[in-house]
């Protein structure tokens, strides 16, 4: 299983922060964001690790983080000139995944869950996580039938048929590339992950999984504020 780190993008949400530095540079209590999501992916056994940056400032990624030695495992960098959408970071790493799966995480994602067993059994098809908000109209909005299978998929609906928001981990066999040359914008000028997650609907090997740790899209102003109190309070608590 390889990993890419989705490290792009303008982050306009949070100018003028972002006129200075990266969002996934910004830090986050201790640490730069994109610690985070890449501790995640090294906490579950991933070893090798795209990470993906737009071409504002790849010298500072590296600098940060280096060739992956110092983190026991091994880094690439590829640089994204214009962030054209989540499922570009497919034709990007289209090389480095080679015949492997793969799992996606954004870079201002924050988790709490340990996903190493939903990586080890992992197969083929694709799987999703996610967990019950209160604004589901921020994020991809999933809605499952009793079973558990996804019956819809939305990208930020305005009237979302659910509350439970897909977060930004995926994991997805070697046909991802594929399926994200097929993906067109649709209401806006980037395309949308939800795309790629209908395609593996529609061929019924999408699977969702509920998580039941904490979970924070750190790209707003709040949001961002929740996730430095979060990782506060997990800092304090270790010291007890
Ligand atoms: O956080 C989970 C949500 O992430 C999902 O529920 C949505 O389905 C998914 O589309 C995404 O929505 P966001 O509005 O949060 O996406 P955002 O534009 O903030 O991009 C997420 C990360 O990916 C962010 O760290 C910037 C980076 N990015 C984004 C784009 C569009 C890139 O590196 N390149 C890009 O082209």
């Amino acid at each position: 299983m390889k990993g890419i780190i989705l490290a792009g993008g303008r982050g306009t949400r949070l100018n003028p922060l972002t006129k200075i530095t990266s969002k996934q540079l910004l830090p986050v209590y201790n640490k730069p964001m994109v610690f985070f999501p890449l501790e995640t992916l090294l906490k579950s056994g991933i070893k090798e690790i795209l990470i993906i940056v737009s071409n504002d400032r790849p010298g500072d990624f590296m600098r940060l983080l280096g060739s992956g030695k110092e983190f026991g495992a091994k880094f690439t960098y590829e640089i994204q000139d214009e962030p054209k959408g989540l499922p570009e970071a497919f034709i990007i790493g289209k090389d480095f995944i080679g015949d492997d799966n793969v799992v996606l995480i954004l870079g201002d994602n924050i988790f709490e869950e340990d996903f190493s067993e939903e990586i080890k059994n992992f197969k083929k098809g694709g799987k999703i996580f996610v967990k019950e908000v209160s604004d589901p109209e921020r994020f991809g909005v999933v809605e499952v039938n009793e079973n558990n299978k996804a019956i819809s998929i939305e990208e930020k609906p305005k009237n979302p048929k659910s509350n439970l928001a897909i977060t930004g981990m995926y994991i997805y066999d070697n046909r991802v590339s594929e399926f994200a040359n097929n993906v067109k914008p649709l209401f806006r000028d980037e395309t949308d992950i939800t795309e790629i997650h209908k395609q593996y609907m529609s061929l019924n090997e999408l699977e969702v999984k509920k998580i039941n740790g904490e979970w924070i899209d750190a790209g707003t102003f709040e949001s961002l504020y929740k996730a430095n109190s979060f990782i506060r309070q997990k800092e304090l608590n270790k010291k007890d």
